[in-house]
């Protein structure tokens, strides 16, 4: 295969502040065990998140000239909500600031005690959302998507006779909508086909039930269907992220992963009454409809990103990308999330650190090493994030790629920096917390060694 390069060429450049590893230990035993609570100019590679993290293009920085400032009907909504509608086909579009405030509003308006909520797996934020109004988040994600070793191509799908159940166990009316995440970040990154959004749309038919999509990385997910589904790959991405919005009734979006901008979100939804009410909600706490917490800027970069996100050339060099830090890691001894997720690769901790238990936060220890040893934040997704209640079925460690950000030399020295900890991987001690708040503990939440320094 031939080397997939970059499809762009850089214009402005940021320096990235070199550290020794002792200005590292101090940050580090300062921020509480946290990378959370790192300084960001402390860190020499940044995979904390995709989210908001990734480089504009030189035309999305032309539109943030452009952008039109008018409080109402400004020239840069009507750019915005004509790309949305020609991309997505919705009707309704509502600009909010991210992602989490599209599902505050939704599930203030459609949530409630009582109420379930089933999904692949819930982001963090969706589950809090979900569970702040009162319902329960259920995840019902395919058994393969929990088994970090299965090959299987779409290790996101949600699975259509747990969704059954839960319809028959709490019955239609206590299910406000069904909601599937695309790609499945929780899982691991991985994609949902689209028989499977076919399959859902006729369970949610039956018992009339709107489907929600949670498309915060849409063209990453079409990617992948037109990659692996039978019978997609002569189509354009274009067209499948089209057919997937087309079997929903609504979803929710964070800007900040493929719309390529470092700030904004949307609710899209097709029922005029529904909009009603959420649109009432907007106005209250994120702005008039027509700007709905962003500037006009703001609108006019999202709507050049979500153009730019469907170019094909963009995606496969993004996929692979991935993919090839994935493959290394693998050469190395590194068990991942296989395959390799759009956005991220996922490290199985538990297999990392077989000494260290779920209740001593192995992944927790790998993110602490690979900030020590090279300056790599990276984010835990097991149980810190999630193990408050009970412990999760995976222990990952994410390194997730900002978009169109770093070269494949940052990569490559990711690689050596994660092989270095492996080889040394049993000198890793567990942690415990000493300082937790009530929720999102991850955030916040303070660290110390169980035994002596890593
Ligand atoms: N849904 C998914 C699947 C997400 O990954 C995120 C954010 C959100 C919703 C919320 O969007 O941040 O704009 O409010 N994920 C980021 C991450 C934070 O690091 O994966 P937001």
């Amino acid at each position: 295969m031939k080397t997939i390069i970059e499809p762009f060429r850089i214009k402005v450049v940021e320096p990235i502040r070199m550290t020794t590893p002792e200005q590292r230990e101090t940050a580090l035993r300062e921020a509480g065990l946290n990378v959370f609570n790192l300084r960001a100019e402390d860190i020499i590679v940044d995979l904390l998140t995709d989210s908001g993290t990734g480089a504009m293009s030189s035309e999305q920085w032309a539109g943030v000239m452009r952008g039109d400032e008018s409080y109402a009907g400004a020239r840069s909504f009507y750019r915005f909500l004509d790309r949305v509608q020609e991309i997505t086909g919705f009707e309704h579009v509502l600009p909010t600031h991210q992602g989490r405030a599209s599902e505050r509003i939704l599930f203030e308006v459609v949530g409630g005690p009582g109420k379930v909520v089933p999904n692949n797996n819930h982001f963090d934020t969706t589950r809090a959302n979900v569970e702040h109004s009162g319902a329960k988040a259920v995840d019902l994600v395919v058994d393969v998507g929990k088994d970090p070793r299965s090959l299987d191509p779409f290790k996101g799908n949600l699975d259509v006779a747990k969704l059954e159940s839960c319809f028959k166990e709490v019955g239609a009316e206590n299910i406000p909508l069904v909601m599937v995440t695309v790609t499945n970040n929780s899982g691991g990154g991985q994609p949902v086909s689209l028989q499977n959004i076919r399959e859902l749309r006729k369970v949610c038919d039956r018992y009339k039930t709107p489907l929600f999509l949670d498309a915060c990385r849409f063209a990453e997910n079409a990617y992948f269907i037109k990659q692996r589904e039978l019978g997609q790959g002569e189509r354009s991405v274009a067209e499948i992220v089209r057919e997937m919005f087309d079997l929903a009734d609504g979803a929710t979006i964070s800007a900040k992963k493929d719309g390529l901008v470092n700030i904004g979100g949307l609710l899209l939804l097709r029922d005029s009454e529904l909009t009603t009410q959420a649109r009432n909600l907007l106005i209250l706490t994120e702005g008039f409809p027509t700007y709905g917490g962003l500037a006009g800027r703001d609108l006019e970069a999202i709507a050049q990103g979500l153009e730019e996100v469907l170019h094909e050339d963009y995606l496969t060099y993004r996929i692979r990308s991935t993919e090839y830090l994935g493959e290394k890691l693998r050469e190395v001894g590194v068990q991942i999330v296989e395959p390799p997720g759009g956005h991220a690769i996922y490290v199985d901790a538990k297999a990392f650190c077989p000494h260290i238990p779920p209740a001593e936060f192995p992944g927790q220890a790998v993110v602490c090493a690979m900030y020590r040893r090279g300056g790599i934040r990276a984010c835990e997704i097991g149980s810190v994030m999630f193990g408050a209640d009970e412990p999760p079925s995976m222990e990952l460690v994410r390194l997730a790629i900002p978009r169109r950000t770093y070269t494949q030399s940052h990569i490559d020295y990711v690689i050596e920096v994660l092989a270095g900890v492996h080889a040394e991987r049993e000198s890793l001690s567990g942690l415990r917390i000493v300082e937790e708040p009530p929720a999102l503990r991850h955030f916040t939440a303070r660290f110390e060694e169980i035994r002596g320094g890593n």
